[in-house]
């Protein structure tokens, strides 16, 4: 099967999802989130694990583009996609493990939030730059973010939007393992898990994810702050600017 926004593959009991929109900084568009959750459901039940990733840049967040005359209810709505996505990804049988490369930014960093074990490059940069178009963050980056690297650590990074090197992250509990070649290594994770018992493995995963009621529950209030936020000026005047910028 092949995608406009995907590409992937499966090997040695691994189904393999790179994101194809490098020249974009793989940000993240309605059509890649459809394309993510088809490639994993014709997945899920062949491949033992899934790899995740992009080959320069995981992502550098949603596509910005999208955002233009966007209103509240729209942005809700939007914001509700990428949660359909995360919940995918905690919801999916099989663990799914992430590789970091380049940008990890807004919703790139918040749906490999919701990927099972994060492995990232040493030149990675991760950060919640939505407070800069006077957005907050979506698909968890209020919710899960905190339960991963604590609220403090949290706060720091949505309200000042820094980007934070590998190694930082890896020391804030954000990335499991830093790897020279993460892509490599993840596949070495994965290979090691499809030896494991199968149904051990997917147990495994459900008894770690047993919170999922309060995650959905949250999600979807963070989605409606989400959408109050379109409604405020500033934002749209940040948003505009950001788009002008790029002369489109
Ligand atoms: N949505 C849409 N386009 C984006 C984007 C996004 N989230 N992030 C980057 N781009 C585009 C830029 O507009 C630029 O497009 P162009 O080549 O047509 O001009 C291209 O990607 C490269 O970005 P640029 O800013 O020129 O590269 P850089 O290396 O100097 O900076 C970033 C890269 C990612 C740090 C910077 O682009 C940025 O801060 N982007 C916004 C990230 C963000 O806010 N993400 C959350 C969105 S909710």
């Amino acid at each position: 099967m092949s995608y406009a926004t995907i590409e992937t593959e499966e090997k040695g009991g691994t189904g393999f999802i790179y994101f194809n929109r490098e020249e974009h900084l793989n940000t993240v568009t309605v059509e890649m989130v459809d394309e993510i959750m088809k490639a994993l459901s014709n997945m899920e039940e062949n491949c033992k694990s899934i790899v995740i990733g992009g080959r320069k840049n995981f992502s550098a967040g949603a596509d910005i583009m999208q955002f233009k005359d966007m209103n509240t209810m729209k942005a809700y709505e939007f914001h509700r996609k990428l949660n359909d996505l995360a919940l995918y990804f905690r919801e999916f049988k099989r663990p799914i493990i992430s590789f970091l490369n380049g940008y990890v930014l807004g919703g790139g960093l918040e749906l490999s939030l919701s990927t099972d074990i994060r492995v990232c490059s040493r030149d990675a940069l991760l950060g919640q730059p939505e407070i800069n178009l006077g957005i907050n963050a979506g698909a968890g980056g209020n919710v899960i973010l905190p339960d991963v690297i604590g609220r403090n650590r949290a706060l720091y990074m949505i309200l000042t939007g820094e980007k934070i090197p590998a190694v930082t992250a890896y020391d804030f509990g954000l990335v499991d393992i830093i790897a020279a070649n993460p892509l490599d290594e993840a596949i070495r994770i994965a290979t090691t898990i499809n030896n494991k018992p199968e149904n051990t493995v997917m147990l495994a995963k459900r008894a770690v994810n047993s919170t999922e009621n309060k995650v959905k529950k949250d999600l979807d209030y963070e989605a409606a702050l989400f959408g109050i936020l379109f409604s405020e000026k500033d934002t749209q005047d940040r948003i505009n600017n950001f788009i002008k910028r790029k002369g489109t």
